[in-house]
């Protein structure tokens, strides 16, 4: 019988389904009953059994195993950058540089926080912050860069802490799909002056939700572990009080990080393997690359693995119908962010974000100039799932034999688009 997708009735790639995420087993029914019954379900006093003991694990894991490195946890990871700038004093009247292709919360933090986001493009290779396009949005006014390490990708960091050391800005890293990568030896987010990782529930390090901050500066880690307790001071004196709010993370999700954090070396060694494995098998598929990681990237890990399409090998179509019909295939994934300026959370009409009038012209997303994003996020951008790279080889086998048999059938894929245009 000649061969169909999926998606127009044929047998897909892959029938039996790949490892469910999150993964739990004995270990963290036993913690989280050990906390309920403690009766100590909450994050108060600040930090807690269960999140000291998370934080000193996590941040000495990501600092290579050595002492020196601060974590602050709380409850997501969009606060945790909201907290991040309030530490290093940046608020009204401040710019903060973002790229465009992230998600909402990389933009949200500096609003939260009173201060500017400048929105600027993406490198064509990783698609990380540009650092052309960095040095060029500098103004007086700018405090901070943040650059975002999406998927399997680390932003250039060499070329960051240069612009940032020369301008005297400060760095937040925004490490939410990071846990487990390093640069030059050095885990993320103890490159800049905070790196940001989120624990929600689809994320590789994950307690349901919750974020934590990390830091190698004790006096930014005492501020922000005020900023997240309501302001009460942290200093040994008990007089360094700040204008904090109530942003702790309870017991119940920090146990849960605890036995997570266990098993997190080995579940990112078998992603790093196979997401090498998937660099070498996509270039041997014409119309499809893995997103460049630098060469400086000394331990990889992903939240999901970004590839880039070409929609004129797919029959012109891009990675809306593509992802829909990879997904019949029984290979997992999602279309990604979508580009800063589309995103409804910045349409003031829509979002009735506040803008203050100063500020009307640099937050109209239509003055922002972001092409190689919006090309992205519209037409190439396809966020695999992490558990096809923890399958082995067949697991990636089989991703790719299902993006070859889509090329094999441009003419479904086109049927597929006009379908999903007509809503
Ligand atoms: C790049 C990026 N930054 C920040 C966040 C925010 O994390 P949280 O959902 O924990 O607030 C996310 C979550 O998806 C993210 O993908």
């Amino acid at each position: 019988m000649a061969e169909q997708l999926a998606i127009a009735g044929g047998s897909p790639v892959k029938s039996d389904a790949y490892p469910a995420w999150p993964y739990f087993d004995d270990k963290d029914e036993a913690i989280l009953l050990e906390v309920l019954r403690s009766g100590v379900w909450g994050g108060y006093p600040e930090p807690g059994k269960y999140n000291a003991r998370f934080c000193e694990t996590f941040a000495a894991y990501q600092n290579g195993g050595k002492a020196g490195a601060h974590g602050i946890l709380m409850v997501n990871g969009t606060v945790t950058m909201e907290v991040a700038l309030k530490a290093l004093g940046i608020g009204w009247g401040d710019e903060v540089i973002i790229p465009a292709l992230t998600f909402a919360a990389t933009g949200y933090a500096p609003i939260a926080a009173g201060a500017l986001p400048v929105v600027v493009d993406v490198e064509p290779e990783a698609w990380t912050i540009d650092p052309k396009a960095v040095e060029a949005a500098i103004t007086p006014r700018t405090k901070a860069i943040m650059p975002v390490h999406c998927g399997q990708v680390v932003s250039d960091m060499d070329a960051i802490v240069a612009i940032a050391r020369k301008h005297g800005l400060a760095i937040v890293e925004d490490c939410a799909h990071s846990q487990g990568k390093e640069w030059g030896g050095q885990g993320v987010g103890l490159i800049g002056d905070f790196g940001s990782f989120s624990h929600q529930s689809s994320k590789i390090l994950t307690a349901g939700e919750g974020g934590t901050l990390l830091t190698k500066d004790a006096t930014l880690a005492r501020r922000a572990h005020s900023l997240i307790d309501c302001g009460r001071a942290k200093d040994d004196a008990g007089k360094e009080f700040t204008f904090g709010a109530n942003f702790r993370l309870g017991e119940l999700h920090a146990a849960l990080l605890n036995t997570q954090m266990e098993r997190f070396e080995a579940q990112r060694a078998e992603r790093e393997t196979n997401g090498r494995y998937m660099e070498e098998q996509l270039t041997k598929v014409n119309g499809v690359r893995a997103l460049k990681v630098f060469d400086r990237v000394t331990r990889l890990s992903f939240y999901r693995f970004i590839i880039a399409i070409d929609p004129e090998a797919f029959g012109g179509v891009g990675n809306a119908a593509v992802c829909e019909a990879l997904d019949a295939e029984g290979i997992g994934c999602w279309v990604g962010y979508e580009s800063m300026s589309d995103y409804e959370l910045f349409q003031p009409h829509l979002s009735r974000m506040p803008v203050p009038m100063q500020y009307a012209k640099q937050m109209d997303p239509k003055s922002w100039h972001t092409p190689v994003a919006n090309r992205a996020a519209k037409l190439e951008q396809i966020y695999l799932d992490e558990n096809i790279f923890r399958s082995g080889k067949a697991g990636v086998d089989q991703a790719v034999e299902a993006l070859l048999k889509l090329q094999r059938h441009p003419d479904v894929l086109k049927k597929v688009a006009a379908a999903m245009a007509a809503g």
